[in-house]
């Protein structure tokens, strides 16, 4: 990985706190707040940098762990997207739509609830992140014999034809992210954590009109 990933953030935390400890005189209160608070976002970013590093490294060496139990599927969608939604505040509006004909009738799920929620939280966050302020991310759960399929759709930027087939590989990024913030980590965790309940992810995207994941995941 680019050592940069790690560099930039450092590099913030260090200026940031020696400007607070040499010149904490001259700086008023509020430019000392917006460089405690750079410390304190370089610190989560770096964090979640890190598990995300150790989870991949883990998966690729093929030592993630898969413990699958049964799970009240519907239930748990309900709270991660009550979770997320608190998470992102207004700026998003995250819609569930749990397949009616089908809810009456879901089956025992057995699914590793660590890593469903890896998969589901990464493709919620990427469609919340690259899709623009007050817009909707439409989350669809369903249950079609014999799998379940999960979709998460946005009407934001979307990806490149030319990036979509390398996706799912470790740092890649696609080119029209701009300035949006990443590492290129979220999706192979999620491509290893579908295979690991022995499902299968697609994608279909235009760019600058939005993007559908879609997972279906046999029952076991
Ligand atoms: N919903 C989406 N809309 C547009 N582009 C997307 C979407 N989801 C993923 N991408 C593209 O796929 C790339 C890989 O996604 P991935 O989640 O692996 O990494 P990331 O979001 O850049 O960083 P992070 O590791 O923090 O998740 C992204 O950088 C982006 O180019
Ligand atoms: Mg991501």
């Amino acid at each position: 990985m680019a050592s940069h990933e790690f560099r930039t953030p450092l590099s913030v935390i260090s200026s940031s706190a020696g400007l607070i400890k040499d010149y904490s005189h001259k700086l008023d209160e509020t430019k000392k707040l917006k460089h405690l608070e750079r410390i304190q976002s370089s610190v989560t970013y770096m964090t979640q940098l890190l598990e995300d590093v150790l989870l991949i490294n883990k998966a690729e060496a093929e030592k993630l762990e898969f413990n699958p139990c049964p799970l009240d599927l519907v239930e748990f969608c309900r709270d991660l997207v009550e979770e997320m939604q608190l998470g992102i505040h207004t700026e998003h509006t995250i819609a569930l739509h749990i397949d009616d004909s089908t809810q009456a009738c879901w089956p025992q799920m057995n699914m590793d609830e660590k890593l469903l929620r890896q998969i589901l939280s990464n493709l919620l966050s990427n469609a919340i992140k690259y899709s623009p302020a007050g817009s909707s991310v439409d989350f669809h759960l369903a249950y079609q014999h014999p799998r379940v399929v999960f979709q998460v759709k946005d009407k934001g930027i979307g990806i490149p034809p030319e990036d979509q087939a390398h996706l799912f590989e470790s740092f890649h990024r696609a080119k029209n992210v701009g300035t949006i913030a990443g590492t290129g980590l979220g999706l192979a965790i999620v491509k290893k954590c579908v295979e690991l309940h022995g499902g299968e992810i697609a994608v279909n995207s235009v760019v600058g009109r939005g993007t559908t994941f879609r997972v279906a995941i046999p029952l076991s």
